[in-house]
């Protein structure tokens, strides 16, 4: 008589990856392999979190799957929130793609299975667009680096307190599994043989087998599930593949809103100099200038120190090769002398 070979418990909760990797660390004497793998757990349960939605992901009925594009109306895609409150209690207001929401842009976007990819420098917005547009229902997210590997997508294997290993699920199945769309943050940094595994299932096939758990059904993917991916193109060492590339239909080049700058309560003095530091930047003059993140700073910084070391900051902030362009242009918009932050 044979015995049947239990099927290894599998679970598809992220939390549950970082409750096990914990558990294994308290129960762990040896302190440095404790520590390794409380580090490990804080990482599960931040890489591969579900941006919280109240509800268990999207009813069929919104999603319009093969549904072809309404035709596009002269006002354009309009969403029904001006603001939205993002999981992190901060604000976001909606703003312009053309004639378009940017917001409706990416719920569009998901109820016709278009893959998009939002590019620009730092600071601009495209993590927060994500959050905003998709605030309600969820979404899966994996922070790319140099070092995301295949398991940050598919899942693997953890140890189990008492031994053994159990399977657990990554941000790609549950996020196929529950038709919720999965957004790869800064995505170029991201290895492009790591990036191959998002091939199939962007490709419309919409199966993932994972070959690391053989025993684990293929992966179907449920309506309303798309790949969003956000980056940097000219950080250091961005780069992705033009299979990778052209897998995207939609390429959006998120820019700084000023006249939004204005409206959050950023000096308008500091929202000009901004401006020209931004044409500068646009002729290649100058490798930075203040986006919305900065700008933002700026007036935190304006409204705890004051003005004048809020003005120095933002010298002292800009890189070293700049700092003189962006003195100068302080110096000009604010008609008094704009020099590094330092202690003397
Ligand atoms: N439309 C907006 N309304 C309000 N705040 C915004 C908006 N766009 C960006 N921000 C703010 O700008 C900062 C940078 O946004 P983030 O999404 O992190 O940029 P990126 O992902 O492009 O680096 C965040 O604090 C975010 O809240
Ligand atoms: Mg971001």
């Amino acid at each position: 008589m044979t015995t049947p070979i239990p099927e290894p418990p599998r679970r598809t909760s992220a939390d549950l990856v970082a409750e096990v990797l914990a558990a294994s660390a308290a129960a762990n004497t040896d302190p440095v392999a404790a520590a390794a793998l409380a580090d490990k757990a804080k990482a599960a349960a931040g890489s591969s979190r579900r941006i919280p939605g109240p509800g268990a992901g999207v009813s069929a009925g919104t999603h319009t799957g093969t549904v072809p594009i309404a035709p596009v109306t002269p006002t354009g895609l309009v969403s029904p929130e001006r603001e939205i409150v993002r999981p992190n209690g901060e604000t976001y207001y909606v703003r312009k793609m053309g004639i378009h929401d940017d917001v409706e842009v990416l719920r569009e976007a998901r109820r016709n299975d278009v893959p998009v990819l939002l590019y620009s420098g730092p600071g601009t917005g495209k993590t927060a667009m994500f959050e905003a547009a998709f605030t309600k229902d969820g979404f899966y997210y994996v922070p790319g680096t140099g070092d995301t590997e295949v398991a940050d997508f598919v899942g693997g294997y953890v140890p189990l307190p008492g031994g053994g290993f159990m399977w657990v699920d990554g941000p790609l199945p549950l996020a196929m599994d529950a038709g919720l769309p999965l957004l790869v943050d800064e995505i170029a940094l991201i290895d492009s043989r790591v990036m191959a595994v998002v091939y199939s299932v962007m490709d419309g096939r919409a199966q993932l087998k994972i070959t690391a758990n053989p025993e684990h059904d293929p992966v179907e993917a449920k309506p309303g599930f798309v790949v969003f991916g956000a980056c940097n193109p000219r950080a250091p060492g961005a780069k992705m593949s033009e299979a990778l590339v052209s897998r995207f239909l939609l390429h959006v080049e998120v820019g700084v809103d000023f006249q939004l700058m204005r409206k959050m309560g950023v000096p308008s003095k500091f929202v000009t100099v901004a401006q020209n530091l931004k044409k500068k930047y646009d002729a290649s003059e100058i490798s930075w200038f203040p986006a919305i993140r900065e700008m933002l700073g700026f007036k935190r910084m304006a409204d705890i120190y004051g003005e004048p070391v809020a003005l120095a900051n933002m010298v002292s902030q800009s890189p070293e090769m700049d700092r003189p362009q962006v003195a100068d242009a302080l110096t000009r918009g604010y008609g008094e002398a704009v020099r590094t932050l330092e202690i003397k």
